[in-house]
């Protein structure tokens, strides 16, 4: 079981103080909660601030990764999201949770080299020059060195038949340990590109990292039994609709949609650059050469739901906006993640509740009844409805199929005068 059922009937503040006591937040991390990024820190990250624009952060419950438990914060502006999770990380539960892994965080930089006399001979160069190469990347960046990261290999690659005439491209493998790294592989292509002209003798035109970051690679698996799940036929709609994104290009594009609903919320929360990791997600689906869904689901021989996901997750949990903005910092906390690996590793667990959630209601009741249902009681909530009343009102509401704020009042009011009389 899991100690946050009845999590979401808790008020506001309730909902702080619950979190803050489980994570050990200071109060005033407590109160970054409340009132997250001011006018003056967000001046010193971006240029011609003017504002800040804000997004709900709610925590998604009963997650089990790794035998662990972890709260998972969620910047997110959809409405179903963060209940959906938490209602597919409860399924997962009952199969023992997520197992989730992730490959070194080796990140790859692109060095292009046009205007080269005979291609095959440059790439040679490179190669034979490959250590040199690999010391002056690492001369760049000696803390991250020292933290155990830092080059770890060159390939290179020769494209023939491009708009411009052939190019190499030297693909520098870069392990940014705890950083997403953007900065550390973008200096470091930089640092290395005029010994590689002069290795080459062409000329070298772009110098930046690559965001199909397919070395740095986070995966998840659950074991959902069919109990669970509300029984065999539930199961098998499950895999029937994976199997549509398995083969068609315009259903992959929502199902992976869905899962990065859960991936995104995460990156946002922990001051992620969530457009390199939907780059990254998106490019990763479409590698074999044709569009394809990041997960698979199938039924095992005893009749459980088996799901898993794998997708290149360029996370961080130094640098950037993960220490600069005050709310990505207590998320972390939160998050309890001592390794830019864990959080990836949580992140994919995330993407694959989140794609279970969206399968198990689309294959059933469809997906607007459970929106319908949360809707109703947001409104409910809006009416002035507290505690048991705010279901009943909802529950009503969803019966009518007529949520407003004006019916929502009437019902309740209905409901305080019976159990006052
Ligand atoms: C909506 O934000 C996401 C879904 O469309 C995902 C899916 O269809 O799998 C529900």
């Amino acid at each position: 079981m899991s100690v946050w059922s009845g999590f979401y009937k808790l008020n506001l503040e309730e909902r702080v103080r619950a979190v803050a006591e489980w994570a050990g937040l200071e109060p005033e991390e407590a109160e970054v909660l409340r009132q997250g990024l001011s006018l003056a820190q967000a001046e010193r990250m971006i240029e011609n601030v003017v504002g800040t624009f804000a997004l709900p952060l709610g925590v998604a419950v009963h997650f089990l990764i790794n035998g662990r438990d972890h709260l998972i914060p969620m910047a997110i502006e959809e409405p179903s999201v963060v209940a959906a999770a938490s209602h597919a990380a409860k399924l997962v539960r009952e199969g023992g949770g997520f197992v989730a892994e992730s490959t070194e965080p080796v990140m790859i930089g692109q060095v292009q080299v046009l205007h080269i006399a005979d291609v095959e001979h440059a790439a040679l160069e490179v190669l034979k020059a490959q250590e040199e190469i690999l010391a002056l990347a690492d001369a760049q960046h000696p803390t991250i060195v020292r933290l155990g990261g830092g080059a770890r290999g060159l390939e290179v690659r020769k494209l023939t038949d491009t708009p411009v005439g052939p190019m190499l491209v030297v693909h520098l493998l870069y392990d940014t340990r705890d950083a997403m790294g953007a900065n550390a592989v973008n200096s470091v292509c930089e640092a290395v590109a005029p010994l590689i002209e002069r290795l080459t003798g062409g000329r070298v035109v772009l110098r930046i990292l690559s965001n199909l970051a397919d070395r740095r690679l986070a995966r998840a698996r659950c074991a959902v039994p069919a109990s669970a799940l509300g029984g065999n036929e539930v199961v098998r709609g499950i895999v029937e609709a994976w199997a549509l994104a398995a083969v068609d290009p315009y259903r992959a594009a929502t199902h992976n949609k869905g899962i990065m609903n859960g991936i995104d919320a995460v990156a946002i929360a922990t001051g992620n650059d969530w457009r390199a990791i939907e780059a990254g997600a998106h490019a990763y689906a479409a590698k074999g050469g044709s569009y394809g869904p990041l997960t698979r689901w199938e039924q095992d021989a005893d009749g459980n739901l088996i799901g898993s996901i794998e997708l290149p997750l360029a996370v961080g949990i130094v640098g950037g906006a993960t220490r600069a903005h005050p709310t990505a910092k207590v998320a972390l906390k939160i998050l309890k993640v001592n390794s830019a690996r864990e959080l990836a590793e949580i992140m994919a667990a995330v993407g694959l509740a989140q794609n279970l959630a969206a399968l198990r209601a689309l294959a059933t009741e469809g997906i607007q009844r459970g929106h319908m249902r949360l809707h109703a009681r947001q409104v409910a909530i809006a009416a002035g409805a507290k505690g048991e009343l705010i279901d009943r009102v909802a529950e009503r509401m969803v019966a009518e199929g007529s949520i407003r704020v004006d019916r929502a009042r009437e019902i309740l009011n209905a409901l305080t005068s019976a159990l006052k009389a």
